[in-house]
């Protein structure tokens, strides 16, 4: 792909995003502290179609698990308040609709697993009185006999074996993989349309985990359900999902079908993602595996430039006093990186930064002359 070939990003947004299952739109999930305000979620946008499988990637702290939680709207308020945005689900912004109207989305066409689900599962009731319950809660013209048979058919459709059988166990009698199984089977009992899973194997062991995201993938295509994937690892994300968000400190700062994305990465931090995820083709330097260098920032009171830079090998000048633009590098492939913009504008945006940055200090400066005098 010609990288210096960009065009604005509105000309390049997903096709159909008018039928959209969900279209996050600039979403701002901001949490008050008392060490300033953590912008965990600032000004987020993507679209998911129906079917779809989309992998949202991203180092500790970059904000995968607080977007999906505002999708939920599960954000614990105090500290936390969506601040901005728009939560499109099937034509109605989840976040305008009461309580009421909330509960019949959530957990029933918008379900989430999460990475343990001993945090979902209670321990001291059958799997059989959970996933009853579960059904019943979400439909309210199901039988407790029809609750049965639909929770037996879905352990079985997740691999349980003996489902009939072992639907009466405790969760505690199954093993990590087979109660993640069961957590998926739970998620999708009430046929949900959409499934968040929150990073759903790191706490399982390698064969397990390809197990478990090979059924999420088949029974995405089965139930035409649309998955979003969290994960720290590219590796995952490649494997079973059709596009791609990299999030960095709040942002997206990449998004792309998931083929364009390791064909051509446009962001260093895609390319640090890419390196990091370990082949079979390729050797690795003394054995090592590529690692970015340095640790993601701190998102309070982020400064107004490229979070990325004190990481990145490509910076410039611009990049360290104004946050990039997001262009379009391909259909459908978003980035927000300097290096996609022509000389003339980053030019012009840094003489505007600068001049912001001088009467920001001066001020500054005016400020504290006032508060000395007023003393
Ligand atoms: N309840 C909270 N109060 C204050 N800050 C919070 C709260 N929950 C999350 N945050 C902050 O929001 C930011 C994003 O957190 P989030 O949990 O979304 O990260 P993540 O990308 O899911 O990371 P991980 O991969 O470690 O799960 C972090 O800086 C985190 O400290
Ligand atoms: S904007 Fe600059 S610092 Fe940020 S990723 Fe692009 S080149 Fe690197
Ligand atoms: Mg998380």
């Amino acid at each position: 792909m010609n990288k210096n070939k960009t065009m604005p990003a509105a000309a390049h947004t997903e096709n159909s995003t008018d039928t959209a299952l969900l279209d996050v739109k600039d979403l701002k999930t901001y949490f008050l502290t008392d060490a300033g305000i953590v912008k965990a979620v600032d000004g987020v946008s993507f679209t998911l179609h129906e079917g779809e499988t989309l992998g949202l990637v991203g180092e500790s702290g970059s904000g995968k698990s607080v977007t999906n939680l505002s999708i939920m709207r599960l954000i614990p308020s105090p500290p936390g308040k969506i601040v901005g945005g728009e939560i499109v689900f099937e034509g109605q912004d989840i976040l305008k609709l009461p309580e009421k109207e909330l509960r019949k989305i959530r957990g029933n066409k918008v379900s989430m697993i999460f990475q343990d689900p001993m945090t979902s599962l209670n321990p001291f009731l059958k799997i059989s009185t959970q996933m009853v319950e579960t059904i019943m809660l979400h439909n309210k013209d199901v039988s407790k006999k029809e609750a049965l048979e639909r929770s037996i058919e879905m352990l079985k459709l997740v691999g349980i074996p003996s489902a009939e059988k072992r639907i009466f166990s405790y969760p505690h009698q199954f093993s990590g993989g087979m109660r993640q199984r069961v957590m998926i089977a739970m998620a999708l009992s009430c046929n949900a349309k959409v499934l968040i899973a929150d990073e759903p194997t790191t706490a399982l062991d390698v064969t397990i985990q390809a197990q478990i995201l090979e059924l999420i993938k088949d029974l995405s295509v089965k139930l035409k359900t649309a998955v979003i994937i969290i994960t720290h690892d590219l590796g995952v994300v490649a494997g079973m999902c059709d596009k791609v968000c990299v999030m960095y400190a709040g942002r997206i700062v990449e998004k792309a079908d998931t083929d364009d994305l390791y064909a051509s990465p446009s962001h260093p931090y895609t390319e640090g993602l890419i390196m990091s995820v370990p082949r079979m083709d390729v050797a690795h330097k003394n054995d090592r595996l590529f690692s970015i260098e340095g640790q993601p920032p701190n998102v309070i009171d982020l400064p107004p430039c490229c979070p990325f830079h004190p990481r990145c090998h490509k910076d410039m000048e611009v990049c360290r006093h104004a946050y990039p633009p997001t262009v379009g590098v391909g259909s459908g492939h978003e980035v927000s990186c300097w290096l996609y913009v022509d000389e003339a504008q980053r030019n012009l945006a840094l003489e505007k930064a600068l001049a912001d940055e001088q009467h920001a200090a001066a001020d500054a400066v005016q400020t504290n002359a006032r508060k000395e005098a007023a003393k």
